[in-house]
């Protein structure tokens, strides 16, 4: 934890204590509830999908550039491709007033009205907060409001919540206590969902603590509907690759309802090819991770939106029985990653992160398949035909994405 969180609190090194203590969270998690919406349906079922805007914008973020986020997702295809969330991360916080309640500053004139608008459009609103007293970009955070800052984004509509460590981990490292420190980080995180559900409003509930003290044990027994796994993404492909390979061993913590959160979509922004935003957007389809864009919708390429939204990429991403995939298995900087899916079927990414193209083979039984399976090529729109092992040249940084229907079925879209 501590190289990230020092950066982000105190700019302080490591200390011995904070290095145990992210060694023995995870041991000593609470007893786990569920968390659902006040109302009892599961909040979040399949993984959320929409747009947050950090990646691009970071503090360049206003009222009229979410208006138009929201109305291109809309004209754009996202939203009938499954997207929803229009999430506005850091930076719209202002002041309190005498009673403590939270305003937008001059960058956001009226949030409830923009959450109406969103609405409008048939999408739902995201906002952005943080257990201590500053947001990672200094702004006002929740510590010692959560119920007034709960019922304040209930009223203006808010349907999501993105709650980032930031300050918290100031506290949390002066206690010199792995104990202390993770009883902080567990009550806070508590509080604020205990809040959140009694407003009575369905609100995602997104935790963001970098993947510290393997939060993938206990993000579910605070309240989580999902948690971040690791700091934060870039739009570059080491990085990526960085995060999204390194999520293997993670399946098992995740479910309809809680989900692991390898942090936001780069697509679009420029920093990679579109061979390597397939990668990514394949890599995340098969973690069940959540889809949110993180790109200018309003101007992207024919391509990044086609990465974005192809339906057979999505479905993979949203399949009900809401199984994370994982590594089966890598050579070196080839690997072969499935993610079961309803109706018996699977889906198979072969990965090559090396620099030059390589032929890889997968063989139908190390995917858990017995027997031929139809098998369809996701990115090249192609049915393969019945076959029980696959042998392809798959790029440099690239991938190929298979899905595999048992049987003799003919399958297509
Ligand atoms: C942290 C989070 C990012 C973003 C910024 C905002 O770095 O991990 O996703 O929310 O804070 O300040």
């Amino acid at each position: 934890m501590n190289a990230e969180l020092s950066r982000r609190t105190i700019g302080q090194a490591p200390s011995a204590v904070v290095i145990a203590m992210t060694m023995l969270i995870g041991i000593l998690a609470p007893v786990v509830c569920v968390a659902q919406g006040a109302s009892g349906a599961v909040v979040a079922p399949t993984p959320p999908m929409g747009w947050n805007s950090w990646n691009h914008f970071a503090a360049k973020i206003d009222d009229a550039t979410v208006r138009a986020q929201a109305d291109a997702m809309v004209s754009n295809g996202m939203r009938a491709a499954g997207y929803r969330y229009i999430n506005i991360d850091d930076t719209w916080e202002g002041g309190r007033d005498a009673e403590g309640v939270i305003h937008p500053n001059a960058k956001f004139p009226d949030m409830k009205a923009l959450a109406d608008y969103v609405h409008s459009k048939g999408l739902k609103l995201g906002l952005y907060s943080s257990p201590g007293p500053k947001t990672c970009a200094g702004y006002a955070g929740s510590e010692g409001h959560e119920i007034k800052d709960a019922q304040t984004y209930a009223a203006w509509g808010v349907d999501y919540l993105k709650y980032d460590l930031c300050s918290l981990g100031d506290k949390m490292l002066a206690t010199g206590s792995v104990e202390k420190a993770q009883a902080i980080e567990l009550e806070a995180y508590q509080k604020m969902h205990a809040a959140l559900m009694a407003t009575g409003r369905p609100i995602v509930y997104s935790l963001c603590q970098y993947g510290f003290s393997q939060v993938w044990r206990w993000g579910g027994s605070v309240g989580g509907n999902l948690w971040r796994t690791t700091g934060d993404i870039e739009d570059k492909f080491p990085r990526m690759t960085e995060i999204g390979f390194g999520q293997a061993g993670l399946s098992k913590y995740a479910k309809p309802g809680q989900w692991n959160d390898p942090d936001m979509l780069e697509v679009g922004n420029g920093g990679m090819t579109s061979t390597e935003y397939r990668t990514h957007m394949s890599l995340w389809a098969l973690l069940a991770a959540p889809l949110l864009a993180g790109n200018d919708l309003t101007s992207m390429s024919p391509g990044a939106l086609a990465i974005l939204t192809n339906p057979d990429v999505i479905a993979i991403d949203q399949d009900p029985l809401g199984r994370q995939g994982d590594r089966v298995r890598a050579e070196g900087p080839l690997e072969i990653w499935s993610k079961p899916l309803s109706q018996g079927r699977t889906a198979v990414g072969l990965f090559n992160r090396s620099d030059l193209p390589a032929y890889m083979e997968v063989d139908l039984a190390d995917v858990g398949i017995t027997g031929e399976a139809q098998a369809w090529d996701v990115w090249a729109g192609r049915d393969l035909g019945p076959l029980k092992r696959y042998r392809v040249l798959v790029p440099d940084h690239g991938v190929v994405l298979l899905r595999l229907t048992p049987g003799g079925r003919a399958v297509g879209r």
